[in-house]
């Protein structure tokens, strides 16, 4: 980040201004989308809404924030409905500083700064730009229900097998190096880890959820520390936190070392 977005962060913060209760003058009326509370998922990681009993969701345009329990560290999801058996779900905190996210029936929407998301998550208004994380989801006509996973990763990244994610040195060179980091979404854990060669050769394995507000927290090369979008906590490549308003450390994952690569033991 650069110090004039620090700065930034610093005055909001210290002044004690509550940046979601100011909208822009002339904003669109766009409001947060309502919040449903809904257990954890089973290991599957499949949430299971039959979407006729959501009248928010059901119409056509609708949206609602899925919310679940404290102690599970799951995301809010923003989940919407643009058009005939059309959905879409992204996390549903703005990366901008962390407002609630809503839905216009075309875009998602920040009713604070007027970011605005596309459907894929993609910023397409800025004063965000960190993308919003896009989970995969399906609907069935027939029975109206809509299935979201949870757990699902990056296409191009590996799977949690056992609870272990195997990222080899042929594959991913980098962690060879002092200094370098791999960093995805494995399926079957569905959140962003970061894996770090550290400067004196050990390794460290950490979560991307912010415990703040749990935002997905992002590398900032420029500060050597893992820095997060939405209020400016700051951790470093071992998880320790910096600097608030998050008070706790990210979560660490146990890693092993072999000639083939890294082993990172996720729980
Ligand atoms: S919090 Fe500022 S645009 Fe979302
Ligand atoms: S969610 Fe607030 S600092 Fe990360």
């Amino acid at each position: 980040m650069s110090s004039s977005r620090r700065d930034f962060f610093k005055k909001l913060l210290g002044t004690g201004v509550v940046v979601a209760g100011l909208p822009p003058a002339c904003a669109p009326n766009i409001d947060p989308a309502p919040v449903l509370d809904v257990p954890m998922p089973g290991e599957d990681g499949i949430v299971a809404l039959v979407v006729q009993r959501y009248p928010d969701l059901s119409r056509e345009g609708g949206a609602v924030t899925l919310r679940f329990p404290k102690e599970s560290g799951q995301e809010n999801l923003l989940v919407m409905h643009p058009t005939a058996d059309t959905y879409a779900v992204l996390s549903a905190t703005c990366t901008h500083v962390g407002c609630p996210m809503g839905f216009d029936g075309k875009e998602a929407v920040c009713p604070c700064h007027l970011s605005r998301f596309a459907l894929d998550g993609t910023v397409t208004h800025s004063p965000a730009t960190v993308p919003l994380t896009q989970y995969a989801s399906t609907y069935n006509a027939g029975t109206q229900v809509l299935s979201i996973n949870i757990l699902d990763g990056d296409p191009n990244f590996p799977a949690v097998v056992r609870g272990k994610l195997a990222l080899t040195f042929e594959e991913f060179p980098d962690l060879q190096n002092t200094g370098g980091m791999v960093s995805g979404r494995p399926r079957g854990y569905g959140k962003r880890i970061f894996v770090f060669k550290l400067e004196d050769g050990t390794y460290s394995a950490v979560d991307s959820v912010c415990p703040h507000q749990r935002c997905e927290v992002g590398f900032d090369s420029g500060l050597n520390e893992l820095l997060c979008p939405c209020h400016a906590s700051t951790f470093t490549k071992t998880g320790t936190v910096t600097q608030g308003p998050a008070t706790s450390d990210l979560k660490k994952f146990t890693v092993t070392v072999d000639a083939n690569g890294v082993v990172v033991a996720i729980t």
